[in-house]
């Protein structure tokens, strides 16, 4: 096939948050929410959440902020608290220096150079000789640190007044902490929390989907890592698409090639990536990438790239036992409860608590789910490779 057409298909199809509006399908709801949170809300934190690829990022992009200024936040340090607090600010005063504006530059540059001393203040004494060294060092850090930290709550504090002064509403976006394991998450969020919480800042945070699904069955346990407690004042929920939104957002992807995949070609994108756009993109893209030679996806190419491409990577992040699999198989054949599930297994020599063991592990996993009534069944992906192992 033409090359710059199949180019134009592939790079169309290509993993990136959007930024133009034409690309987006539904959210509507959601970011009519998120942008009255923005803007009516006096102050306070927020979370987006939803597995991997459901569009968090995506939505964030999208929030309007018709009286606020906007400030995307990267944690990327994580030791501890301080360490945490000091990226904040670092972050912080690097996002107000590019503001280019007189009246801050000056605080801005003062706590990034603060932070920046600090740190190599750090390194220099790590490479301690002897135990007697390192502990004296040690010592003296964590005086430092002590004494450090309040320095940098207070610029952060003098940074964001600055800002409101000079911006009025600050509204600041922590996204990628879905990427972090739920512990990681808590310990930022209790890191943050009090230098939030001030008027007229209003932060929204991306959270993993653990937390998404512990909080949805109200299992959402706050206390076990500091108090958490109504920490978020509101939850966004970002629910997979539909497979009618999976199909619109390809095809618009790819608008001046509507015909290029097939409709049901389309179908079986969609029932494959579950309602995730970035699953239903990459399996896209994958399909062009495996049939350049080809002129269009019709169905029968769609599904046996499918299945070719998905049985190749799913079988190298996932093997199961025998006995998995005969539970897993159980599932499929019809969307069952625990305990049916269970006494339908007994007669067949399974243990109860392996079972319950690999249930709680693959709902964790993503591999399970569970609706409000406690039926059990595969997501589409999971199915298709329990059928074809
Ligand atoms: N509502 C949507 N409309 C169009 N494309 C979307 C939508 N949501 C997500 N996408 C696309 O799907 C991919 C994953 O979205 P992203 O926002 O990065 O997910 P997350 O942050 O939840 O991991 C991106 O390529 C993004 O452009
Ligand atoms: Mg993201």
């Amino acid at each position: 096939m033409d090359n710059d057409k199949l180019k134009y298909i592939i790079s169309s199809l290509f993993d990136v948050p959007i930024s133009n509006k034409d690309l987006l399908v539904d959210r509507e709801k959601e970011l009519k929410h998120l942008n009255n949170l923005a803007y009516f809300q006096p102050m306070g934190i927020f979370g987006v959440c939803g597995e991997t690829g459901v569009g968090k990022t995506t939505v964030l992009n999208f929030i309007e902020t018709a009286d606020s200024t906007k400030f995307n936040i990267l944690i990327t340090e994580k030791d501890s608290k301080e360490v945490i607090i000091a990226d904040f600010l670092y972050k912080l005063s690097k996002l107000s220096l590019s503001l280019k504006n007189k009246n801050i530059e000056k605080i801005a540059l003062e706590a990034k150079d603060f932070i920046l001393t600090e740190k190599s203040f750090n390194s220099n004494y790590s490479g301690g000789i002897n135990a007697f060294a390192s502990a004296m060092y040690e010592k003296g850090l964590s005086n430092k640190k002590r004494f450090n930290i309040y320095t940098i709550k207070e610029y952060i504090e003098k940074l964001l007044e600055l800002l409101i002064r000079e911006y009025g509403k600050i509204l600041i976006v922590i996204d990628e902490l879905d990427k972090e394991k739920k512990d990681e998450v808590l310990n930022i969020l209790d890191s943050l929390k009090n230098i939030l919480l001030k008027e007229n800042v209003i932060t929204i945070v991306s959270l993993p989907f653990s937390i998404y699904r512990e909080y949805s069955n109200d299992r959402m346990r706050w206390n076990e890592s500091g108090n958490l407690e109504n920490i978020f004042k509101d939850m966004i929920f970002l629910d997979p698409l539909t497979k009618e939104d999976i199909k619109k957002l390809i095809l618009k992807r790819i608008k001046d090639y509507p015909d290029y995949f097939h409709i049901n070609a389309l179908e079986e994108i969609a029932s494959f990536s579950d309602g995730n756009p970035r699953d239903a993109l990459w399996l896209a893209q994958q399909i062009a990438l495996y049939n350049t030679d080809k002129k269009k996806i019709d169905e029968t190419t769609a599904k046996e790239t499918i299945k070719s491409i998905f049985l190749r990577t799913f079988s190298k992040i996932k093997s199961f036992t025998e006995i998995q699999k005969i539970i897993l198989k159980e599932i499929i054949k019809e969307n069952i409860d625990r305990t049916s599930l269970v006494k339908k297994l007994q007669k067949k020599n399974i243990k109860r608590q392996t079972i319950y063991t690999y249930i709680t592990r693959w709902k964790n996993e993503g591999l399970i789910l569970e609706n409000d009534d406690g039926i059990l069944s595969l997501p589409a992906k999971v199915k298709y490779y329990v059928e074809n192992l």
